[in-house]
């Protein structure tokens, strides 16, 4: 029988550092409190990405929130409580983002004036119940692309961010599907087709 060749060596496999020196370095640039030197984002240009992510959480704490108390109509009492059920979810990413700007050694800009600007998503009144649901989905679809996009941008650099971005990627794509499954409901077809 033929002795088979050693397996090749994994040249991609990452690079560990043994405990020793992982507890040198952790001992180095304290004031830097979370971020270590294997952290290879880019600490500025995440907190300014991650400032807009914030903002548009706030907005879609908002939106829904005005929603919540505004929506009128037949049925309109069920499609509240989604819209109050999503605003306090929204407020989660909220928290969320702004800790970990406050981890990467930044401050979460809550600062109303220029909100709506920093925001991705918009802040859409809607004249009636449809189109409430409407702008709710738009929102939703606009989050799920821009955080699609953000998750693939920041990769292995920020594994952090980006693990935070996944799972709430993951309840915004809910959210996207909530605000069809009433649309439809509601108008008795789809309005965005794929
Ligand atoms: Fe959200
Ligand atoms: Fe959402």
């Amino acid at each position: 029988m033929a002795i088979s060749a050693p397996a090749p060596k994994d040249e991609a496999k990452p690079f560990l550092s043994d405990i020793q020196t992982l507890r040198e370095k952790a001992r180095q640039h304290l004031a830097e409190g979370a971020i270590t030197p294997a952290y290879a984002g880019d600490i500025e240009k995440t907190i300014q990405i991650l400032q807009t992510v914030l903002a548009t959480e706030i907005v879609c704490v908002l939106r829904y929130t005005m929603h919540s108390i505004s929506a009128t109509g037949l049925s309109s009492e069920s499609v509240k409580k989604e819209f109050s059920k999503h605003a306090k979810e929204e407020m989660g990413h909220v928290y969320a983002v702004a800790e970990r700007i406050n981890q990467l050694g930044g401050q979460p800009n809550f600062n109303p004036e220029g909100l709506a600007m920093r925001s991705a998503s918009q802040y859409a009144e809607g004249v009636n119940l449809v189109d409430q649901i409407r702008e709710n989905l738009i929102a939703e679809r606009i989050a799920v692309e821009h955080y699609r996009e953000l998750i693939r941008y920041f990769g292995n650099d920020d594994t952090t961010t980006r693990v935070m971005l996944e799972s709430i990627l993951n309840v915004e794509e809910e959210h996207a599907n909530d605000m069809h499954d009433l649309l439809v409901a509601h108008e008795g077809r789809p309005m965005l087709e794929h």
